[in-house]
C-alpha cells in the first residue's frame, strides 16, 4: 500500500482541461512531491499518462509509464517530464485507439506523427530528450496536447466530439463518478 496522496482527476467539461498550463522555472521538491502523487494518482487509476491538467494544475508537467499495461505486476518505468517540448516530428503516420483519464470509457482512432522526439526536464532538473514511437509516441503527443489545453476528441468530427462527451454526462449522472 503506497502512503502517496493521490489526486482528484478532473473530467470533462472541467474548464481547466481547457487551460494552457505554465512552464515551470525548474524541478525542484515541490514539483518532485507533484510527479511522485501524479505517477500514483494515474497508477490508481490505472491508466499509462497523465498531464498536470487532469489534477487542476496548471503547469507543464506529465508523467507516463507503459509498463504495466500487460502485467500489473511488471516493474515500473515511469518517465517524468517538466516542460516538454516536441522538437522533431515523423512525416510518417501512425494511428492508434487513444482513450482518456478525464474522458472515461471513451476511445477512438487518432492519427499522430509515429515518431517524436521530446526535449524535456527530468525529475533531477537535468535537460533530457526522448525519441519515441508506437505508443509512447502517441501517449507523450496525447499527454502534452493537455498542457495545451487540447483533448484526443477535439481530432474526431464535431459530432463524433460531442456524442462522446454526452455519453461521458450521462455516466457522471448514473454512476455519480
Ligand atoms: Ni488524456
Amino acid at each position: 500500500m503506497s502512503t502517496i496522496k493521490t489526486y482528484e482527476i478532473i473530467m470533462v467539461p472541467d474548464p481547466v482541461l481547457r487551460e494552457t498550463a505554465q512552464a515551470i522555472t525548474r524541478v525542484d521538491d515541490a514539483i518532485r512531491k507533484q510527479m511522485d502523487r501524479m505517477l500514483q494518482t494515474m497508477y490508481d487509476a490505472p491508466g499509462i499518462g497523465l498531464a498536470a491538467n487532469q489534477v487542476n494544475l496548471l503547469n507543464r508537467v506529465l508523467v507516463m509509464d507503459l509498463s504495466k499495461r500487460e502485467e500489473e505486476t511488471a516493474p515500473a518505468e515511469p518517465i517524468f517530464m517538466a516542460n516538454p517540448e516536441i522538437i522533431w516530428e515523423s512525416e510518417e503516420m501512425s494511428v492508434m485507439e487513444e482513450g482518456c483519464l478525464s474522458i472515461p470509457r471513451q476511445y477512438a482512432d487518432i492519427e499522430r506523427p509515429a515518431q517524436v522526439r521530446v526535449k524535456y526536464l527530468d525529475y533531477h532538473n537535468k535537460e533530457a530528450e526522448l525519441t519515441a514511437d508506437g505508443l509512447l509516441s502517441h501517449c507523450v503527443q496525447h499527454e502534452i496536447d493537455h498542457l495545451n489545453g487540447v483533448l484526443f476528441v477535439d481530432y474526431l468530427s464535431r459530432l463524433k466530439r460531442n456524442m462522446m462527451l454526452k455519453k461521458v454526462e450521462k455516466l457522471k449522472k448514473h454512476q455519480e463518478m
